[in-house]
């Protein structure tokens, strides 16, 4: 699927297919829908939210019709608590938005993320890394408040934060050049890391 954001990087790919979802999904920070259709593939439901309207109709027009019946939008703020009660998704999904901020707001993010999520729920995650972004004249952009996050710090700081999960964990680089304005940037490099895995305790 052609995403602003960028390819559908095959790590994440294989992490999805590996954990083998089903049931209803929280695709977190959903943007205009990469691997969404992979993940209605499999689930009974999926619900992707997003502070973004409009990348969130992209997601739906990038939607076969033949899966739209299974797929919710909702528009919502991650940095809040989510409108969902405990224990009621088998799998969240999130990709190339935690990295967005800082330590704190990560936290909460992931403490929301395990609070819907069932006992033996599924999680894939990516993490990007090492990130440099540069404009059209090759100046580098950097985002306020992201946390600019190292490869170790990354693992270390994600592997204390999800110990309830059983974690799988992939590296990889990336390297992609922009087609669209509203990304903020032209070109983006760096690392990310996959994890994924199976929530064994509370
Ligand atoms: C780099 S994009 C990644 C989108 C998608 N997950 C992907 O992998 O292509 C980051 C997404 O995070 C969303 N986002 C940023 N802050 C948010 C917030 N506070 N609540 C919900 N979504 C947010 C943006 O709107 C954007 O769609």
């Amino acid at each position: 699927m052609k995403s602003k954001w960028g390819e559908e990087e095959n790590e994440t790919i294989d992490s999805i297919k590996n954990i083998n979802y089903n049931g209803r999904i929280l695709n977190v920070a959903a943007g205009d829908g990469r691997f969404n259709n992979l993940l209605l593939e499999k689930a009974s439901e999926v619900v992707a939210i997003d502070l973004d309207e409009k990348d969130l109709d992209i997601l739906v027009n990038n939607t076969p019709m033949g899966l739209r019946d299974k797929l919710k939008i909702e528009i919502v703020d991650i940095t809040k608590k989510f409108p969902y009660t405990d224990d009621s998704f088998d799998g969240v999904f999130c990709t190339g938005s935690l990295h967005l901020f800082e330590k704190k707001e990560i936290i909460k993010i992931l403490n929301e993320i395990k609070r819907v999520l069932k006992p033996k729920g599924k999680i894939v995650i990516d993490f990007a890394t090492d990130i440099k972004r540069y404009d059209r004249n090759g100046n580098e952009v950097v985002f306020s408040g992201e946390g600019l996050y190292s490869m170790d710090e990354a693992i270390n700081f994600l592997k204390e934060k999800l110990k309830c999960f059983s974690l799988d964990i992939v590296k990889s680089t990336f390297e992609e050049e922009c087609s669209e304005d509203s990304t903020g940037y032209k070109f983006i490099k760096g690392n990310f890391i996959v994890l994924s895995g199976i929530k064994y305790r509370v």
